[in-house]
């Protein structure tokens, strides 16, 4: 029992806050789990700025299976998907229960319409990247289920996509195969349009 997950911790004030983090470090830990805390106890409480000034995005979601997937999809592809930080689990009552989880805040983008001005510049990259990355998924076995706009982040320092947000439970009804023929369709489908609004 001693030291059986270093990584662990599990917060005394209610509502009981576990964060398996895999990238925090201690001080960070601590101020994330109090911002987190406060936000799930009061839904009139956002610290999304806050923790977004720490460089970390708090995905709300009550599917356990997406954190598991983003892990996943960060190993397969780490330079394209934003570093998964920990797990968001609350210990109450009647069970845990998933909050969601953290990721590594990316400054920039989604290619939602109309694109942002500089991410038009930015031409065939962004699409060369969209298929990489998804044939890139698809080799490593993994299916994405949801390659829509609103999940392909250009990170303005170096133009770099990141995707996110995959549909899990899409995967589990459709299974492997169908999910990365749906993959390849709609990923298809967004690069022709990008590339009619990139005019290239
Ligand atoms: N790691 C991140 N860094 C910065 N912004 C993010 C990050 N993850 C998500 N976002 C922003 O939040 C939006 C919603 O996130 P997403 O995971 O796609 O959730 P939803 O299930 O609501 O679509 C994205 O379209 C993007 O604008
Ligand atoms: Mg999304």
């Amino acid at each position: 029992m001693l030291m059986a997950n270093v990584k662990e911790r599990l917060v005394v004030e209610q509502p009981k806050l576990l964060l398996r983090g895999d990238g925090l470090n201690k001080p960070q830990e601590d101020a994330v789990r109090v911002m987190i805390s406060e936000m799930i106890s009061s839904r009139f409480v956002d610290k999304r700025e806050q923790l977004r000034g720490l460089g970390i995005y708090f995905k709300q979601t009550h599917n356990s299976g997406e954190y598991e997937m983003m892990q996943r999809m960060h190993n397969a592809a780490p330079k394209n998907v934003p570093q998964p930080l920990g797990i968001v689990v609350s210990h109450s009552v009647g069970g845990p229960v998933v909050y969601g989880y953290l990721l590594r805040y990316i400054e920039g983008d989604t290619v939602e319409y109309p694109l942002k001005e500089w991410i038009s510049v930015l031409g065939k990259s962004v699409t060369d990247q969209i298929q990489e990355i998804f044939a890139t998924f698809h080799a490593a076995g993994l299916a994405h289920c949801d390659p829509n706009r609103a999940n392909a982040l250009v990170r303005r320092s170096d133009e770099r996509v990141f995707v996110i947000d995959p549909a899990t439970s899409r995967l589990e009804s459709w299974g492997l195969e169908y999910a990365m023929g749906y993959d390849r369709t709609v990923v298809g489908e967004l690069i022709e349009t990008l590339s009619k609004e990139l005019r290239m």
